[in-house]
């Protein structure tokens, strides 16, 4: 069985899993447990992974049991767009997904995602979980979605990394096609950046790099890492256009469904994945650099700034509502940084 044909199937089970596992109670306040299915696609090395685990044994140890986690590594309940969706219609609780695929539901989370909104880890963390800014947003998919966001785990800074050499400006992306997340915003900046853009699910990038059917790509070193994009792609430039962003997302109906009092040792344990994943990214990101560098890949320190500039009038662009803009203001407000 093919790749994708196995995770449809495997999502398939879980579906049917998740029916009969939700069934007894989606009254309000009144379900006293169930099994959280929890679609993910990264590896069980991944940071995320670890962190989401720390979770689920809270939650266990602290319900006796009644309430559990389990999670779905590397794409098996389907890419991202296909594992939001499913969490929209209930199959599965909970999923991690990066920005842009709530922007493809609310353009508001543009503002969140813009590649000068945030200026490094502890600013983002900071604004992602300060509700007075990001409250309204995360409960804006309730109504129209099913689907509650509860916060975030960085993604770190995003960098370039290509199969045919170092990117020390935009130009020298002219006409590459580069790989991007699928939404309106990623496919604009990849174009001001030069590259042709090529909107693609992140499973699918390793075959995508393989095959020549894009040149490049962009992430984390994590990424670049556990995804062994380096064996496909091996130079590495520090653009850093980007510190991104990824959201726990959750059904609305199931999380409404919990007794307070289990809704509460949720959030406790949602609290402690973050600070796990906060702890554990630093050291995650030197390593990876260490284990592509030993799988053949070279990092080259390039001027960031030059990809900055040509990002930044994005946000003129992309904002486009009162809101927006609240959201956006919101969060350079957090920022350390001289402004101007
Ligand atoms: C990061 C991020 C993922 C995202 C991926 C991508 O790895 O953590 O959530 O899917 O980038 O570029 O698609």
């Amino acid at each position: 069985m093919g790749r994708r044909a196995a995770a449809l199937a495997a999502a398939a089970g879980a579906t049917a899993v998740a029916a009969a596992a939700c069934s007894p109670s989606l009254e309000p306040g009144a379900n006293e447990g169930d099994v959280f299915h929890l679609a993910l696609n990264q590896t069980e090395t991944h940071p995320s992974y670890i962190a989401l685990d720390r979770w689920g044994e809270h939650l266990a140890e602290q319900t006796g049991g009644r309430w559990t986690i389990d999670i779905y590594p590397n794409e098996t309940l389907g890419a991202q767009a296909e594992a939001l969706q499913l969490v929209s219609d209930g199959s599965v609780e909970l999923a991690i997904v990066s920005g842009p695929q709530l922007e493809n539901l609310n353009r508001d989370f543009i503002a969140l995602n813009l590649p000068t909104t945030f200026d490094d880890i502890d600013h983002q963390m900071r604004v992602v979980h300060d509700m007075a800014v990001v409250g309204e947003l995360y409960s804006s998919l309730e109504e129209t979605n099913n689907i509650t966001v509860l916060g975030g785990f960085t993604q770190g800074e995003r960098s370039v990394y290509t199969a045919f050499g170092p990117v020390s400006s935009p130009a020298d992306l002219a006409g590459q096609k580069l790989r991007v997340q699928e939404s309106e915003l990623n496919i604009a900046m990849a174009q001001a950046l030069g590259a042709s853009a090529t909107p693609m699910a992140y499973g699918e990038l390793y075959t995508g790099l393989q095959a020549g059917v894009v040149d490049a790509a962009e992430n984390n070193e994590v990424s670049y890492a556990s995804q062994r994009h380096f064996e496909v792609a091996p130079h590495w430039s520090y653009t850093r256009h980007q510190v991104g962003l990824d959201y726990l997302v959750v059904n609305s109906d199931v999380l409404a469904s919990m007794t307070e009092a289990d809704r509460a040792v949720f959030a406790e344990g949602w609290e402690l994945a973050r600070a796990t994943h906060v702890e554990l990214w630093r050291a995650a990101t030197e390593e990876a650099v260490i284990t592509a560098e030993e799988g053949g890949a070279t990092f080259h320190e390039v001027d960031a700034s030059v990809f900055r500039e040509a990002l930044e009038p994005l946000a003129e662009r992309f904002l486009t509502t009162e809101t927006q803009w609240e959201i956006y203001d919101g969060a350079r407000a957090a920022s350390t940084e001289p402004s101007g």
